[in-house]
């Protein structure tokens, strides 16, 4: 086992209220591991901890086996972070914002002019090499923080939230260049708030809420366990159906004007569901990590 993040009982506090509520987990080498939880869950606090920007509170936190709190130089040479936000140089050109970076970890101009045109080209961006941050496209603007995050070809690369506000194609092109980031081996966080992201990239997964860990597991795992093979979902259900799902134990959430019925084939249900209780409006489709997410975190807006 070779593990490149180890974290146990992380707290982190904010004017006496824990925003990190004693997380324990750990990474290995050469996975790709989400962070997912609802606005406000503790993601970006955590991450933050994690790469040397803001001090746990209390707790062991270590990366590549050093300690963060004495260690922390070492750690980032090593580590790659897109931030949340856009932390772009918006008066440089695209190329110079590579060439600063690369400055930060003294890599010789030669060599971070090599690295960025690799980059650039990974990353289709060689024809905006010149161009100012300011003439870029939102998904642009996002290959470049990641070309720049790889810039001192790091062994652990941190991203929260690297597709948020892109449009599809955009959040397309960006799963596919990490996703031969994840075959050449690179180890990967990621915070995402996009289910469908989490279930194709990552190996393995936590929801935190509160500061807490509620799940881990492998997508296919926690989708199997929480939300079964398959959802029905139905309209303007009735009073019947309610007991009849009572009386056969079938997990259901009641959302008022819906009912989301979970793996009703688990108690051999369905076809009697889908033939007495199915209107015009009963869908019955595959369940999703979205799914898992919304049964153990609810569905209240978090602003
Ligand atoms: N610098 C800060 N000062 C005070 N409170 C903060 C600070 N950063 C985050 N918080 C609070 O900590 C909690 C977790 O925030 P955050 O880690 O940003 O959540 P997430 O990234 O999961 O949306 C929130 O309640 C947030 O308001
Ligand atoms: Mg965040």
């Amino acid at each position: 086992m070779n593990k490149i993040i180890e974290i146990q009982n992380l707290v982190k506090q904010f004017n006496g209220v824990n925003a990190v509520n004693g997380l324990s987990f750990s990474v290995e080498k050469g996975e790709f591991f989400g962070l997912l939880g609802p606005n406000g869950a503790g993601k970006t606090t955590t991450i933050r901890m994690l790469y040397g920007y803001s001090p746990p509170t209390s707790g062991m936190l270590r990366v590549f086996g050093m300690d963060i709190s004495t260690d922390s130089r070492k750690i980032k040479s090593r580590i790659g972070v897109c931030q949340q936000d856009n932390t772009l140089d918006p008066d440089l050109s695209v190329e110079q914002n590579l060439l600063v970076f690369a400055g930060y970890f003294s890599i010789p101009k030669k060599e971070a002019v090599e690295r960025s045109e690799e980059l650039l080209d990974f990353f289709a961006l060689s024809h905006k090499k010149d161009a100012k941050v300011m003439e870029l496209s939102g998904g642009m603007v996002r290959r470049l923080i990641l070309a720049r995050s790889l810039i001192n070809r790091p062994e652990l690369l941190i991203l929260d939230e690297p597709t948020t506000g892109l449009d599809p194609q955009s959040r397309h092109q960006v799963w596919e260049k990490l996703g031969e980031l994840k075959k050449s081996g690179l180890t990967v966080v990621i915070t995402t708030h996009y289910m469908e992201e989490a279930t194709q990239l990552c190996d393995r997964l936590v929801i935190v809420d509160h500061g807490n860990i509620l799940v881990d597991g492998s997508p296919e795992r926690l989708i199997e366990q929480y939300a079964g093979r398959h959802i029905v979902e139905i309209e303007g259900p009735d009073q019947d159906l309610i007991e009849y799902l009572k009386n056969h134990d079938v997990e259901y959430d009641d959302l008022g004007k819906r009912l989301i019925l979970y793996d009703p084939e688990r108690k051999g249900m369905n076809s009697a569901i889908r033939s007495q209780y199915c209107n015009e409006k009963c869908i019955y489709r595959n369940s999703t990590l979205e799914d898992v997410f919304l049964r153990l975190t609810g569905r209240e807006l978090r602003e």
